[in-house]
């Protein structure tokens, strides 16, 4: 696949209004990406877990315009409108409208809300930018369908360019176009975003679903997320980003993300959680030791999450529990175990580490399986 595969023109419909609901999940990366090029193509390949609870529900109300000089949308969070939300969908539609040249023919109500409190340092933007993917996704389907009669059999429906796997590809390339790692969470469990040798049909331009065989100790994994710190990112993803350009360790980074790629194919496997856990604490860690090392430099992390660090590997080393930590770019701590072990380790979580999260506050998450078309 290529750019050019993601532009069906002329579409064959016309289409006057309607209103779409998307709810799409937040994901979080076991091998990270951290680094990109132009038009978002990351500098090395990332692998995540879709997420379950942590989602957004977006709905998308269109209506036809006369006027084409300009995108006209409004966004509402919670009810409320967001015009402070306006300049980041601006420029994702000024990004995507040669893939869907329908944008400045419709004037746009976009409501969203997250299952997550907005003030929780959680970021919203994989979830929400797949979710807008997705219900633009959504109105496209509707221009290229062919239009017959409900009653019609299977056979008379043109599944060729809007079959579910172009849908789903190109969901994903779009909502690359919006937040890179956004492009990760259109489908579940396990997605793969970045071209690598080690897995067959990863591509920079899209998330893919993981190909491989996958035991069965990683298909209900759970992710408690501790919330150290709920304000505002202290630095964007973009000027985080940028940071590894010229950056004196982004070389062996880079290549550092590739083979933790292909050592976790032998690991998702075989089921060898030490592995796993080795693996993917090591991936977190060396993010933040990039940011450390960047100029400018910054640290992400808090007390509180070195606190709780500490405090999963001497419990890990006293009960021999499969516990363990990822973290992205800030300092709350996604605490992953496999299912089996949840009540031992929910119940260390709730004595030991909650009192190092900001007002007590966590979320219990767990692998899912995608987004989810609520209404069409
Ligand atoms: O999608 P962005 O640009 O917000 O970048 C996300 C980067 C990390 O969350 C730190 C890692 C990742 O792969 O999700």
């Amino acid at each position: 696949m290529t750019e050019q595969d993601f532009i069906l023109l002329p579409y064959p419909n016309t289409l006057e209004s309607g209103k779409i609901t998307w709810e799409s999940p937040s994901n979080i990366a076991l091998v990270k990406y951290w680094g990109k090029k132009k038009d978002q193509i990351p500098e090395n390949p990332s692998i995540s877990f879709t997420l379950s609870n942590c989602k957004t529900i977006t709905t998308l109300t269109f209506s036809k315009k006369k006027d084409t000089s300009n995108f006209e949308f409004d966004v509402y969070l919670d009810g409320e409108k967001k015009d402070d939300f306006k300049p980041k969908i601006q420029t994702f539609f000024e990004r995507i409208e040669v893939y869907l040249p329908f944008l400045r023919n419709y004037k746009f109500k976009i409501e969203t809300k997250n299952t997550f409190p907005h003030s929780s340092g959680i970021a919203s933007s994989a979830s929400g930018m797949s979710a807008l993917a997705l219900c633009l996704m959504s109105v496209e389907k509707q221009l290229i369908e062919k239009v017959v009669p409900s009653s019609a059999p299977d056979c008379y429906r043109d599944e060729t360019s809007s079959s579910n796997e172009y849908f789903n590809q190109k969901a994903s390339f779009l909502a690359r176009l919006g937040s890179g790692s956004a492009c990760r969470s259109i489908e579940g469990d396990l997605i793969v975003w970045g071209k690598t040798n080690s897995i067959e049909g990863s591509s920079n331009l899209f998330g893919v679903k993981y190909p491989y065989k996958i035991h069965d100790v990683f298909k209900a994994y759970q992710d408690t997320i501790l919330l150290v710190d709920k304000g505002k990112k202290q630095v964007s993803s973009t000027v985080g980003h940028n940071l590894m350009h010229n950056h004196t360790y982004a070389k062996n980074r880079f290549q550092q993300a590739h083979d933790n790629l292909e050592k976790l194919k032998t690991i998702l496997e075989s089921g060898d959680l030490d592995g796993f856990i080795a693996l993917i604490e090591s991936e977190a860690l060396t993010l933040h030791a990039m940011m450390m090392a960047s100029m400018p430099y910054f640290i992400l992390m808090k007390p509180n999450t070195l606190e709780i660090i500490n405090k999963i590997w001497k419990f890990r080393q006293e009960t021999g529990l499969h516990i363990s930590f990822t973290l992205d770019a800030g300092a709350n701590v996604h605490v992953l175990y496999p299912k089996n072990e949840t009540s031992e380790i929910l119940e260390f979580i709730k004595n030991e580490l909650v009192a190092q999260c900001q007002n007590g506050h966590y979320i219990c998450d767990q692998i899912g399986f995608g987004a989810r078309l609520i209404k069409n």
